[in-house]
């Protein structure tokens, strides 16, 4: 019995108490509503009668130093989970951040404007939600003509209310007409930026689509400073050097003109991609027509100009390797994080 006061004594003295949940094991097994102590108590009657005083002063003087420990451990066990949020692991990796990356549409379009903003031209932009005015009519499309089937629109239903027909641009073109109404020659632009037309989505076209319209306008600008220029680009962008036009219509360009590069057939990829011809398109082409000219105020008879369009997503999928246009809008991170770096 009396060795048994010595035990517990003991163990009270050698607990670790280093966490809360140590110490609420010794609060339970010491000071709790059925703790060791108390059993030791009830064998206060089995204590011979000149020994139960004594004994009594020993069981009060345990449970006294028990409460002393708890009030000692306490503090520490507190102060120590207090030292461990005061203290993060510095050692310890931290969270994986991921990284955004360019969309490969911008990481190109990009890499265009800087070709063309190193001879002098700066972005213009305009409005994607467009009246017929600057998407058709300034642009030489007269009222009803065919040439507006050329592109599918989206038209904007209004309430009746709107005092313009409205639709959703169908190329960047619209742009250029924008810029001349509110700038004097000399004007050097390039306008990137996002076109819709009403057509089927499948692997080689989507109804939103991305353009890039060149306009350079000031007194004798010619055909062979156009050239010059197509020139420079396909050398600057696709490492290439030789190029060619081949007459073509726009109803805003007089003569009109697409644009093709050499790539070459020396592989298997080139045949594939330039139909066997060695030749791959990339833009449309003019001079600006003066009709155009004249309807946003400037003078034909004074100033001349060239005007260039090209889409982005081809020349995109052309740079990367992609086989099918929909990867562009899909948002899939698993097709844009390969572009890392691009
Ligand atoms: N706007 C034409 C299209 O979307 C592309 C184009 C062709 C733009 C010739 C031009 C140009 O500026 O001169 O098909």
């Amino acid at each position: 019995m009396w060795d048994k006061i010595d035990e517990i004594n003991k163990e009270i003295d050698d607990f670790t108490v280093e966490t809360a949940e140590q110490l609420e094991q010794f609060r339970i097994k010491f000071l709790g509503s059925k703790n060791v102590i108390k059993d030791l108590f009830k064998l206060m009657k089995e204590v011979p009668a000149d020994q139960k005083k004594e004994f009594g002063q020993r069981l009060n003087a345990l449970k006294q130093n028990a409460q002393k420990r708890f009030d000692g451990h306490n503090k520490t066990a507190t102060s120590s989970t207090d030292k461990k949020t005061e203290k993060p692991d510095v050692t310890r990796p931290g969270f994986p951040l991921e990284a955004g990356t360019r969309h490969p549409i911008s990481v190109v379009r990009n890499e265009i404007v800087t070709i063309f903003n190193r001879i002098g031209y700066t972005v213009a932009e305009g409005p994607e939600i467009e009246n017929d005015y600057h998407n058709f009519t300034a642009l030489n499309f007269p009222e009803e003509h065919p040439a507006r089937d050329m592109q599918d629109t989206f038209f904007v239903h209004d309430n009746g209310q709107a005092p313009e027909k409205l639709a959703l641009r169908t190329h960047t073109s619209s742009v250029q007409v924008r810029v001349m109404e509110t700038q004097k020659p000399p004007i050097r632009i390039i306008a990137p930026g996002r076109v819709f037309r009403n057509e089927a989505i499948s692997a080689r076209a989507h109804c939103i689509f991305h353009q890039i319209e060149g306009l350079y306008i000031d007194e004798g600008v010619s055909f062979a400073d156009m050239k010059q220029t197509l020139m420079y680009f396909a050398k600057e962008f696709f490492g290439k050097t030789k190029i060619r036009l081949r007459p073509s219509y726009f109803p805003f360009t007089e003569p009109s003109a697409e644009v093709d590069v050499y790539w070459g057939l020396e592989t298997e990829a080139d045949y594939r991609m330039t139909k066997g011809t060695g030749w791959l398109e990339i833009m449309g082409c003019g001079m600006v027509d003066p009709n155009v000219l004249e309807n946003c105020g400037i003078d034909s008879e004074k100033y001349s100009g060239f005007a260039f369009g090209m889409g982005i997503e081809r020349i995109a999928a052309q740079r990367f390797g992609i086989g099918d246009l929909r990867h562009f809008f899909e948002n899939n991170i698993e097709f844009l994080s390969q572009f890392k770096g691009a």
